[in-house]
Formats: C-alpha cells, sequence, structure tokens
C-alpha cells in the first residue's frame, strides 16, 4: 500500500428505506498519505458525508457499510468492533463537523469538553488535561484563551466555536482529521480565517485532511488532491491544478464552470442543468448521463470504468480520449 495513511478501496454504503434497500455510494476508492490535504467536493445529495460517517463508522442505523476495506496503518476499520473502533475515533482520527454550535454541548463550558477529550485517550491529571487544553485553545488562535476555557459555546460567536471543535479534535494529536463542510455555516471572512488555521495546522501536525466540501473556492484553497464525487460514486480523481485547468469528466467542467469569475459584469450563472439523482432512482449506464450534454447510446445503456488517464488522473466518463 505504500505510503498510504488510508487507503479506501471499493466501499459501498446501503441504506434500508420504505421503498428498499439502495445503495447511497457505491464502489468508492481513495486514498490518503500523511500531510496531505483531498479534497471530496460535489453537488448535494452525491454521497459525501456518508463517505466520511461509513470512515468514522457513524452510520445511521438504517445505514450499513455493504462491502469494500477501509485500511487505515494497516488495519481494516470495516472489521473493528465498536469498542476497537472507538479507540481510533478521536485518537487517530478526528472529525469537525459543518455545525460546531450542536456538536459542542450546551451545558458544559468549552474548557471542560476539550478537556474531557484530552483525558478519554491519555492518563493525565486533572491539571495537565487543563493545562493542555489552554494550550490548544491558544493554538487555534483564541484569544484569551484562559477566559474562554470558562465560557459555555451559546457565549461564542460560530468561528470561535469552529475553534473550539478544532482544539477539540487536536487535542490527541489525530494523524487523520475529517472536516465535513467546517466553514459552510460561517461568514466568509471568518471562513477564510478558519481554512487559514486549518492550513497551518495541519503543517504544525503534520496531519492528513479529509475535506469534504461543495465550494470549489474551498478546494482551490485547501487541496493537494481532488475527488469529484457524483450520485454516491467517484468520477474524477486528480492533483488540483489538473482538476482545474485540465478536468475530463463533463461533470467537472460543469462544477468549474458553475464558479463564478471574479470580475463577470453579466450577473447570468450558468449551473449544470437538472439535479442528483436520488438513491432509489439512479440511472441505468453512466450516472451522470441525464445531465451530460455529451452523452451518446453507450453512455445511456453501460457504466464506463474509472479509468486512469495517467498514475495520478482517473476519470469515470466513456467519452475522455474524445476531447470532452
Ligand atoms: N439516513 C438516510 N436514509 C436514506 N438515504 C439517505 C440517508 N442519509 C443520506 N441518504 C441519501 O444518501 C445520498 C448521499 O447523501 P449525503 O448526505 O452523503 O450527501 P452530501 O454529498 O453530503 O450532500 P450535502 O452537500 O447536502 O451535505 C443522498 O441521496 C441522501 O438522500
Ligand atoms: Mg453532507
Amino acid at each position: 500500500m505504500g505510503d498510504a495513511l488510508l487507503e479506501i478501496k471499493g466501499l459501498s454504503t446501503v441504506f434500508n428505506t420504505d421503498f428498499g434497500v439502495f445503495p447511497a455510494i457505491k464502489d468508492v476508492n481513495l486514498s490518503l498519505k500523511k500531510g496531505e490535504t483531498l479534497c471530496v467536493v460535489g453537488e448535494s445529495g452525491s454521497g459525501k458525508t456518508i463517505t466520511s460517517m461509513s470512515l468514522m463508522q457513524l452510520l445511521p442505523s438504517s445505514g450499513k457499510i455493504a462491502s469494500g476495506e477501509i485500511i487505515f496503518q494497516d488495519k481494516d476499520l470495516v472489521k473493528l468492533n465498536r469498542k476497537e473502533m472507538n479507540k481510533i475515533r478521536g485518537k487517530s482520527i478526528s472529525m469537525i463537523f459543518q455545525d460546531p454550535m450542536s456538536a459542542l454541548d450546551p451545558v458544559y463550558t468549552c474548557g471542560s469538553q476539550i478537556t474531557e477529550a484530552i483525558k478519554i485517550h491519555q492518563e493525565v491529571s486533572k491539571e495537565e488535561a487543563n493545562d493542555k487544553a489552554i494550550k490548544l485553545l491558544k493554538q487555534v488562535g483564541i484569544p484569551h484563551p484562559e477566559t474562554i476555557f470558562h465560557t459555555f459555546p451559546h457565549e461564542l460567536s460560530g468561528g470561535m466555536c469552529q475553534r473550539v471543535m478544532i482544539a477539540m479534535a487536536l487535542s490527541c494529536n489525530p494523524q487523520l482529521l475529517i472536516a465535513d463542510e467546517p466553514t459552510t455555516a460561517l461568514d466568509v471572512t471568518v471562513q477564510a480565517r478558519i481554512l487559514d488555521l486549518l492550513n497551518r495546522i495541519k503543517r504544525e501536525f503534520n496531519m492528513a485532511i479529509l475535506l469534504i466540501t461543495h465550494d470549489l473556492g474551498v478546494v482551490a484553497e485547501m487541496a493537494d488532491r481532488v475527488a469529484v464525487m457524483y450520485a454516491g460514486q467517484i468520477v474524477e480523481e486528480a492533483d488540483v491544478m489538473t482538476i482545474f485547468k485540465k478536468p475530463k469528466h463533463p461533470y467537472t467542467k460543469g462544477l468549474i464552470k458553475s464558479v463564478p469569475p471574479l470580475h463577470q459584469k453579466d450577473k447570468t450563472l450558468y449551473s449544470i442543468p437538472g439535479s442528483v439523482p436520488t438513491i432509489n432512482s439512479m440511472p441505468k449506464g453512466c450516472r451522470f448521463h441525464p445531465r451530460c450534454s455529451f452523452a451518446t447510446d453507450v453512455c445511456i445503456e453501460k457504466e464506463p470504468d474509472l479509468r486512469n488517464i495517467n498514475n495520478l488522473h482517473t476519470v469515470k466518463c466513456w467519452h475522455i480520449n474524445e476531447g470532452v
């Protein structure tokens, strides 16, 4: 497996619904090296959160991993029992969420939530845990950390709460941080500061980050590599420059075309026609074909494989060699 920290192979997760059992993600392959940021990008409903929830084994009771492997530090997480997985979660792998206010517990102070996280995985005295919590608050750029230690989440702004969440996530020196839309709920300037912070701590802690977002601006700011997800499948993966400069999949091209240019006077924005199919109505063939202006008969009938353009660039499309 080379120097991969995480390798997801052929991961499929199904949901039991009123209409039957349907896959929400199918045959997902992803890998992540130490110190690398991989962005998973795609429209709402494309399966980004289900991928991260499967990885953390935090699926709701109606969902389950149907097949695949999640190799993290030579262990297959899919095969671990709840106790073994608890040890990994919050220690080697941490997660931050879109809405920090609701992820933090309103009845405990920020400080006590961080010290609790520290004490779960490390044998330290109360004083040592408190000192470490204050140091972490400082590291994530919180002014007056000794004061903030004693405040409750509702007394802080969204941006400050997200910093507290990040401090909590860092408390055990994770090797992998999963961040699901970590800045979507924040306003633009706060968003930029949180992204800067994530980039800085990634270097300081030599962590890998799996960053989930629908925002290509965030991708441009953060990613080393990008996986584009559509209808529960990865449809293109490459380094960030290739994705922006030489995208091959019509879906990736559509996403990039939907970003308004910086100095656009004319306010008409492009959007990909149609919408992401629901898990019980996946089209046959290429799942993107009903929305694709390049679709031909083969796209309607047969699902394309994820093919290598080169070692570092894969695309799931029948027409990659035709310059679409
Ligand atoms: N508990 C569930 N039961 C049934 N289907 C579900 C459940 N949770 C998610 N899904 C479906 O799985 C698909 C992928 O959802 P997911 O939440 O991963 O999308 P996403 O890419 O994270 O979207 P967003 O950008 O809106 O967060 C969607 O079609 C969604 O409706
Ligand atoms: Mg999501």
